[in-house]
């Protein structure tokens, strides 16, 4: 049963890629203002359950779908414009891609594209974006040098930013650390756990050890299948599926 206060929900979510079935059935409920960790091991379906939340899997020609999601109880594939879905639903990927622009340029480029041309809106839009991502004061000296320039920590956060930019009210992070060492992840991880007093997030993890530190609550996922949903320490300390066990204790994935 999904929740009614959910700010987003799957109901009986099924994916395939042609002949392939990506998902199988997934129910859950993404509360407000929480970190959602999704765990599995590869091919289990993460990145096609995040791409399903903004509609992004679609652009795939060969994508096929079964089932609901919700967005603040109205259906995301019925009821909304898929453009708006992907301003409200932002997404952050593995590899850090900044447009081969200025710092400012990479932040205001999609406030602009989304016709905001007011110098000092999209002023403040740079500003706030920035500190959100905890990257202002690392490059508010330099914000016309080229984004290219900065570390690959740093690029991920100004990704962030960019996202943020859009004034979304849900942000997906598909493996965001990656390809970070770990004083960059955790300053990525210290950033999404500051964001959460205002949005709600899903982040997918391959590792185990970052959905513990940040998550509030974790889903496991295998072959296409939702194992197990739990609150963080439950699911670390208690799971109740023997696979999820199994997962956690390193005896596969
Ligand atoms: N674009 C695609 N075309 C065809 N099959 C795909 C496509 N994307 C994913 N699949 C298949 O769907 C299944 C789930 O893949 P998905 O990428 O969602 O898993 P994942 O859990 O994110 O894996 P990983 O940890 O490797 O990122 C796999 O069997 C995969 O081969
Ligand atoms: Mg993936």
């Amino acid at each position: 049963m999904v929740a009614s206060d959910a700010k987003m929900a799957a109901q009986e979510w099924s994916v395939w890629y042609g002949a392939t079935q990506a998902l199988r059935a997934i129910t859950l409920d993404i509360l407000p203002r929480e970190i959602l960790g999704i765990i599995g091991p590869a091919n289990s379906g993460k990145t096609s359950f995040l791409r399903s939340l903004n509609r992004m899997g679609e652009l795939n020609p060969r994508f096929r779908c079964a089932g609901r999601i919700w967005l603040d109880g109205k259906d995301l594939y019925q009821g909304l414009d898929s453009q708006q879905v992907r301003c409200r639903v932002g997404i952050v990927f593995a590899l850090p891609l900044p447009l081969p622009l200025s710092i400012r340029e990479n932040v205001v480029y999609g406030p602009r594209v989304r016709g905001i041309r007011d110098r000092r809106r999209l002023d403040q839009l740079l500003e706030q974006s920035l500190r959100a991502a905890s990257l202002w004061d690392e490059v508010k000296d330099r914000l016309d040098l080229p984004a290219m320039r900065l570390s690959g920590g740093q690029q991920q956060r100004l990704c962030i930013a960019r996202t943020l930019a859009m004034e979304p009210e849900v942000i997906l992070f598909d493996e965001p650390c990656s390809g970070l060492d770990p004083i960059s992840t955790a300053k990525v991880e210290e950033t999404m756990v500051q964001l959460k007093s205002r949005y709600t997030m899903v982040l997918v993890t391959n590792n185990t050890k970052q959905a513990a530190r940040v998550s509030d609550r974790v889903a496991f996922f295998l072959m296409g299948e939702l194992i197990e949903l739990d609150r963080t320490g439950v699911m670390f300390t208690t799971p109740r599926d023997s696979r999820t066990n199994d997962y956690l204790t390193g005896r596969f994935g």
